[in-house]
């Protein structure tokens, strides 16, 4: 008695720690079961670590309650497994449907499973299992359904597959499955569902498959096969679902595949082949995405009624875009040769809307209550090229060029070492056809694409941010990263034309470690520079070595037209479904651009305080010597050189300024500014942008003598090394004008140390 209450305590104290609802037991499952599942416990929770444990009762809810004592906080799994106590008269209860999902389990696919004769339905989607699939569970006879989803199953996928007869749903999606797809598959006729995208199988789609004759879905992306796709997928006339991204299989595409008429849900993307034209199909569909499949000719009449995405991106399509009265989620026709202008009607009708990189005859009509969901990024070809790259905005000519820039993708702005990275955050979050550019700097970017799967339209899925605590080197530019779905090009513009060196930055902060079924997830993506493809199937958390790991990847490039161009593709390789479907695509932490081969760069004028006063003595130094050397070929050559050639001359790199700087810092040398005045020039009081206050002295222009006290400023400057002195910053050459930058004194020290008897200084 005391034993069985202790015992009770124990249940109690098991269940309380559980992530299950404890519900009252009624009926007994049939003892067989009890132990299959004891022992299924066992092997598919290998290591023991979340202590996975069953209940022997059916619920009177018709489920059977699973104990996780040590489940791990942050393990959202949804364990369903349902019995049925009337299935059969032996008065036990049965299982009937055995899910265990999102669970990262370790172990094995367990065949002891074969052992729940009644079984119907199996998933064990988004664990870390491996393996493959026991060829006990074909003599589960009712068996319909297997899900194994995103584990990683290996080898070739088993011929005897072919014997489980009733199945109507097969997913083997996001494994390592290798090898052939076995002809056995054809046997499976009452299959509605087959998926056996991202695996590694190669070879020929087998002719057995025509057999299904009932197949609704069929998806068989990112895999390596070969050969053109087959005719009889033109066969299969219940088809609504098909997805054929980056197969490995070639063109030509049949083309009764485009006149299924259930097929609402068409994809084929990334497949070579040679060009052809899409015909016009009887069916109104939900989605078309026909993305870079060598489409060309103009787009059928039919297509552009797709209800919710239309995707006909990079291709070479011609043709204008009719006006239209269907109300569209997305429509993507990026990378064409489109031509004519988009009618007011299909613009009022679209909700995001991607027309770059085409041939469009005029400049976009902006509109700024619908700017942000339409992207005109290089839509047309006008004489002036930065109102292709910037359209819809003011900034028609350069106001200077720019020999770098360094963006923080996904977020904020953030200071790397001197460097600063622009974010590239703005409120904007819905960025399914976004053109973006920084204010007041020199960069952009264009984004195209939905994630789809995730039926959320809305979401900001194109940021991402850390959420581990696990420390990066330069953590700052890695929390955060851009991601897209389809393509973005990162630009920047005014820039100096010459060789540049590019640097991005990655590192994998979604699919991190701290849940198992990630370590299966892939994202693999290409690189283009400049309309080059300089990276194909790039996956840098394998170059990384895990993620949460910084990876940089440099590229060298030349800039002929003052613009640059990073594209960052995704051509339809990798996981698409973990941890949740719809998370794919190319994401990037940083990006640095600098003119020449140099790693770390700066502009010019975004030169501090700091580096001046350090170069102030070094330069010094070396005006003396050039200034003697002026001296000198002055007097061998003569006079016959302007003030500014030969000052010119001097190269004046270090503390330097420009005459705008200058006149920003003294309000245009307002007299009000004016803190004395020389034999001559004047001397004005002046504040940088970083807050600097300086004293300008500016030598009049009309002075003979100039050039003699320029050079006698200088040298004595260059004796000043007494800290309660006045430091010379810099100077500037610009024309006739002669300024000298100086330290601001407060009181009387600065007059007395410009004005006063330089020689009993030096
Ligand atoms: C499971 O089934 C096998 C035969 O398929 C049988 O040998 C074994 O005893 C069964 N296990 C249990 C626990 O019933
Ligand atoms: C768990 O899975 C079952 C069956 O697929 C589903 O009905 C249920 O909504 C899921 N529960 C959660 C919390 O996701
Ligand atoms: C249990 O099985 C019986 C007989 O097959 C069926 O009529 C009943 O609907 C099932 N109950 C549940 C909850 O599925
Ligand atoms: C399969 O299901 C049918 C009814 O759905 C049932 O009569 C039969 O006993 C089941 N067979 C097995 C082996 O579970
Ligand atoms: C497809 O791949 C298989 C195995 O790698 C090879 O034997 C066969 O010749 C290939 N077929 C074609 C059409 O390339
Ligand atoms: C499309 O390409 C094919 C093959 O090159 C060619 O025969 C056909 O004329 C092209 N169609 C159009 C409209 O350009
Ligand atoms: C701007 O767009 C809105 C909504 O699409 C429309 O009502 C308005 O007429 C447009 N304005 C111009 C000037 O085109
Ligand atoms: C773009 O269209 C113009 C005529 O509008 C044509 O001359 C030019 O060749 C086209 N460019 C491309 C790349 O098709
Ligand atoms: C740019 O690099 C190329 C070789 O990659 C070289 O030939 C060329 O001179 C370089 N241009 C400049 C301006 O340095
Ligand atoms: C990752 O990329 C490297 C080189 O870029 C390649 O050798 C490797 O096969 C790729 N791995 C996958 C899984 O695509
Ligand atoms: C990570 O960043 C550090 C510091 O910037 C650098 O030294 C290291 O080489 C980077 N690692 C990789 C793989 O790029
Ligand atoms: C870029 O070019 C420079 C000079 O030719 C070379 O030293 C450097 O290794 C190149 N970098 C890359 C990433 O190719």
């Amino acid at each position: 008695m005391l034993m069985m209450f202790q015992l009770c305590q124990v249940m109690v104290i098991l269940i309380s720690f559980s992530s299950s609802i404890t519900l009252l037991a009624s009926d007994q499952l049939h003892p067989g079961e009890v132990e299959a599942l004891r022992q299924i416990g066992k092997a598919v929770d290998e290591d023991g670590q979340l202590s996975l444990k069953f209940v022997d009762r059916c619920q009177q809810s018709g489920v059977v309650e699973t104990v996780l004592t040590s489940a791990p906080p942050n393990l959202e799994g949804n364990n369903t497994i349902e019995c049925n106590c009337s299935i059969t008269d032996d008065n036990y209860c049965h299982i009937t449907s055995f899910q265990l999902k999102d669970y990262s389990l370790p172990g094995r696919l367990p065949p002891e499973l074969a052992n729940l004769t009644y079984v119907k339905k199996i998933d064990f989607a988004r664990n870390y299992l491996y393996g493959t699939i026991p060829v006990e569970w074909a003599s589960m006879k009712n068996l319909s359904s297997i899900s194994l989803t995103a584990n990683r199953l290996s080898g070739n996928i088993p011929g005897h597959l072919g014997s489980f007869t009733a199945l109507t749903y097969l997913s083997l999606e996001s494994n390592q499955f290798s090898g052939v797809v076995p002809p056995e598959l054809g046997k499976l006729v009452n299959l509605k569902t087959l998926i056996l995208s991202g695996n590694k199988l190669v070879g020929t789609l087998p002719e057995a498959l025509a057999q299904i004759k009932d197949l609704e879905d069929f998806r068989v992306s990112d895999n390596n096969l070969n050969g053109t796709v087959p005719e009889f997928i033109g066969s299969w006339s219940q088809l609504q679902n098909l997805e054929l991204y980056a197969t490995g299989l070639q063109g030509p595409i049949p083309l009764e595949i485009f006149h299924l008429d259930k097929l609402s849900d068409l994809r084929i993307a990334d497949m070579p082949g040679p060009e052809f034209q899409l015909p016009n199909s009887p069916i109104e569909r939900q989605f078309l995405v026909l993305r870079n499949i060598n489409l060309n000719g103009t787009i059928p009449e039919n297509a552009w009624k797709v209800e919710t995405t239309l995707d006909l991106t990079f291709n070479n399509l011609v043709g204008e875009i009719p006006p239209t009265t269907i109300r569209r989620q997305f429509t993507f026709l990026s990378g064409n040769k489109l031509t004519g202008t988009v009618s007011d009607s299909f613009l009022q009708n679209s909700q995001n809307l991607d027309v770059s990189y085409n041939n469009f005859s005029r400049a976009p009509r902006c509109n700024s209550s619908n700017e942000n969901n339409i992207n005109w990024f290089r839509s047309s070809s006008s004489n002036n090229k930065l109102s292709d790259l910037l359209p819809c905005s003011e900034i028609s000519r350069c106001p200077k060029y720019y020999r770098s820039f360094h963006i923080n993708c996904g977020g904020q702005d953030v200071k790397n070492g001197r460097i600063l990275y622009e974010g590239d955050q703005d409120s904007e979050s819905n960025a399914a056809a976004r053109s973006y550019y920084r204010l007041g700097s020199n960069w952009g970017f264009s984004s195209t694409g939905d994630f789809m799967g995730d039926n959320n339209f809305n979401d900001n899925k194109y940021t991402l941010q850390s959420n581990s605590n696990i420390s990066l080197v330069d953590f700052g530019l890695y929390a955060t990263a851009r991601k897209t779905p389809l393509s973005i090009t990162y630009y920047g513009y005014c820039l100096e034309n010459g060789n540049y060196t590019v640097r991005l930055h990655f590192a994998e902060i979604q699919f991190t470690d701290e849940k198992l079924y990630n370590k299966v997830a892939r994202r693999v993506f290409d690189i283009y520079i400049q309309g080059i493809q300089v990276q194909k199937d790039f996956n840098f958390t394998e170059e990384a070595k895990g993620s949460n790991k910084n990876f940089t990847r440099a590229f060298n490039t030349t800039v002929t037209d003052r613009t640059l161009e990073i594209r960052l593709y995704w051509a339809g390789k990798g996981t698409t479904s973990i941890p949740k479907r719809g998370n794919y695509g190319p994401i990037i932490s940083a990006i640095s651009v600098c003119s020449g081969y140099r790693t770390y760069c700066e502009e010019p004028e975004e030169t501090s305080k700091k580096p001046i006063v350090i170069g102030v003595v070094t330069s010094a130094v070396f005006l003396i010597f050039l200034v003697m050397g002026v001296i000198y070929w002055k007097l061998c050559y003569g006079d016959k050189y302007t003030r500014e050639r030969e000052l010119k001359g001097l190269d004046l790199k270090t503390g330097s300024f420009t005459l705008r700087q200058l006149k920003a810092a003294t309000d245009n040398f307002n007299s009000e500014n004016k803190i004395g005045e020389g034999g001559f020039g004047s001397v004005y009081k002046g504040e940088l942008t970083d807050g600097t206050i300086i004293a300008v002295k500016q030598l009049s222009p009309k002075s003979r003598q100039g050039n003699r006290e320029f050079v006698n400023e200088i040298g004595m400057i260059s004796c000043l090394q007494h800290p309660n002195l006045v430091r010379l910053y810099g100077c500037c050459i610009e024309g006739d004008q002669l300024l000298l930058v100086y330290e601001y004194m407060e009181n009387n020290s600065l007059s007395r140390a410009l004005f006063g008897n330089h020689s009993s200084i030096c």
